[in-house]
C-alpha cells in the first residue's frame, strides 16, 4: 500500500468523510481531526468522534470504517455532512455522492482516496487527562471525543 500525502494539510484543510456501516445502513460525517501512523506493527488511521454524533453509533456497531478524501468541488457537500446529522437528513442518498462498497464498509465513488480501516482500539479522551485550557475550550459544554484506531487494510484510489 502506498499513500503519499501531507497528512496535516490533508485532514485539516481538505477535510475527509468518516463513514461506517454497510450499503443498507450507514452514516457519514465530515472530519478534520485525525492521524496516520503505525502501532502494533500495523499501518493505522486514527479518528476522533464525539459521543453525541450519529456516526458514533455506527463506529461502535461496525468492525470496519472508511476515511475518504474528495476534490475541492465537493467541499460544500462536506460542509453539509459536517453540520447536519444523519438523524435529520438522508446522508445515504446525497445527490452529489454515490455510495459504493469498500471491502466490508462503504465509501463514495467521488472519493479520490479511501482508507479502508478495521477497528483495533477505541478509548474516550478523558478531559481530566488534558491540559486544562484544552479541556475547557473543547469539552466545557460538549460531549467528549472517542478515539478510534483502525488498521488500514486497503487504500482505494481513483
Ligand atoms: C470541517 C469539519 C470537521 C469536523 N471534524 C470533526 C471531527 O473530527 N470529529 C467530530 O466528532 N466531529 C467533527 N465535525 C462535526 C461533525 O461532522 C458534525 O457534527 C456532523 O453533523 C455529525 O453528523 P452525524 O450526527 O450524522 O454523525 C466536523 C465538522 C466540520 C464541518
Amino acid at each position: 500500500m502506498d499513500f503519499t500525502t501531507n497528512i496535516f494539510e490533508t485532514y485539516d484543510k481538505q477535510w475527509a468523510l468518516l463513514t461506517a456501516g454497510n450499503l443498507e445502513k450507514f452514516n457519514t460525517m465530515t472530519i478534520s481531526w485525525g492521524g496516520l501512523g503505525t502501532i502494533w506493527g500495523k499501518p493505522v488511521a486514527t479518528v476522533y468522534v464525539r459521543t453525541s454524533r450519529y456516526t458514533h453509533e455506527f463506529m461502535d456497531d461496525n468492525e470496519f470504517f472508511t476515511v475518504s478524501f474528495y476534490p475541492e468541488e465537493l467541499k460544500k457537500t462536506l460542509g453539509v455532512l459536517g453540520s447536519k446529522s444523519g438523524r435529520d437528513i438522508d446522508k445515504m442518498h446525497m445527490p452529489e455522492l454515490t455510495a459504493e462498497a469498500a471491502g466490508e464498509s462503504v465509501t463514495f465513488k467521488e472519493a479520490e482516496v479511501t482508507l479502508v480501516c478495521r477497528k483495533l482500539f477505541m478509548q474516550t479522551l478523558e478531559p481530566k487527562n488534558m491540559r486544562p485550557e484544552i479541556a475547557e475550550q473543547f469539552y466545557g459544554k460538549d460531549a467528549p471525543h472517542d478515539m478510534y484506531i483502525g488498521e488500514v487494510v486497503n487504500i482505494i484510489r481513483r
